[in-house]
């Protein structure tokens, strides 16, 4: 039987997951889903943002679905982003962000590429601090053994879609130390793996203008924390935006499946809120953790037909219903 830790957060996140949830127990019937606290709202009535309990559930399940948090631009003490957390504590060391054309709402046909983040360190490690008042500092983390679990993680994943191209991307002109020890040991694991001759390297900026220029040519885009989380939102264009950008935080025997997007505080509870990037989160968590590719595939020819039949317009207020009604029925 599998097991679900649902934590909706904040937001839209309250909105969207559970239309994900029932997408997931009519793909695997026997599901067993439990309910979870994180995010903002949980800081404010407990003091924390991620509850141990909240860890507890998580590991129990080996699996989980996360909305979206809310974070204050500004410090507030005691409290950090409930998903840093949640990927460092789980040890959700890879992040898989998928971008691909879908029906009427991508601008533009034929691609299909996936940024995979390394999603533990980087400048995300949130060591800050003032060398003088007018001077700050943030340290930025990278380890043979995160680079290495990223590239197997990257193997795996190319050998399942046949992948064409393995892009390294990096800024080891600039950073030789963390940039450099991040692509010899992701070069090492995937050369030992035999793809080598798929293997090549961009800087993090000639990666982004070919992101725009010629998307259709990337297949697997490999990449450290901060460099991962830009590129993946901005090739989300491709796709449609961030409404339709899924990821899956991936442990080692745990995965925790999030839309990218926010807790979109501008349209929460309008009806607005477009449901996609958390079904496609959840086709993630199938295939990439379960191994339940054909379920997977079930539910993003779902979303597929669905596009394809309303044509891509816009459904307003409507939105969180129309396309939670207009999938799950196509799934059923
Ligand atoms: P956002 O992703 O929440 O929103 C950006 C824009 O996209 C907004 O105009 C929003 O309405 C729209 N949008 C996002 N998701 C949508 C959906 N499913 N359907 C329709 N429209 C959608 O990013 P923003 O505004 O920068 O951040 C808002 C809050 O979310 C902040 O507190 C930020 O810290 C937090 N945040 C949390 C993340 C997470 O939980 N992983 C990731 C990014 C931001
Ligand atoms: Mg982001």
């Amino acid at each position: 039987m599998k097991k679900l830790c649902v934590i909706p957060g904040d937001g839209i996140g309250p909105e969207v997951v559970p239309v994900a949830v029932e997408a997931i127990k009519l793909l695997v019937p026997d599901l067993e889903v439990v309910h979870a606290q994180a995010g903002w709202a949980c800081f404010q009535q407990t003091g924390c943002a991620v509850p141990e309990r909240t860890l507890d559930l998580m590991r129990e399940c080996g699996a989980g679905l996360f909305g979206a948090v809310q974070s204050p631009a500004h410090q507030v003490a005691g409290y950090r982003s409930a998903i840093l957390t949640l990927r460092q504590q789980l040890g959700l060391s890879v992040n898989l962000r998928p971008v691909r054309s879908w029906p009427f709402i991508s601008p533009k046909s034929g691609i299909d590429l996936m940024v995979l983040r390394e999603n533990s360190e980087g400048l995300y490690v949130g060591r800050e601090h003032m060398a003088s008042p007018d001077k700050a500092i943030a340290e930025r983390h990278i380890s043979r053994q995160a680079s290495e679990l990223l590239a197997q993680r990257t193997a795996q994943v190319a050998q399942l879609r046949q992948a064409r191209r393995i892009t390294l991307v990096h800024k080891a002109n600039v950073l030789p130390l963390t940039c450099g020890l991040f692509r010899d040991s992701c070069r090492a694991v995937l050369e030992a793996q035999g793809l080598g001759s798929v293997l090549d390297e961009r800087l993090v900026d000639v990666a982004a203008l070919q992101l725009i220029e010629q998307p259709e040519s990337f297949d697997l885009v490999v990449t450290t924390n901060l460099f991962g989380d830009v590129l993946s939102d901005l090739a989300s264009y491709w796709s449609g935006g961030l409404a339709t950008a899924p990821s899956l935080n991936w442990g080692q025997g745990i995965a925790l499946a999030e839309p990218v997007h926010g807790s979109a505080p501008d349209i929460a509870g309008s009806g607005r809120a477009n449901p996609i990037a958390a079904l496609l989160s959840a086709a993630l968590l199938l295939r990439y953790h379960w191994e339940l590719d054909d379920q997977a595939s079930r539910l993003e020819g779902a979303v597929d037909d669905f596009l394809k039949e309303s044509k891509g317009v816009d459904l307003g207020a409507q939105t969180t219903l129309r396309v939670s009604a207009g999938v799950l029925e196509r799934i059923k």
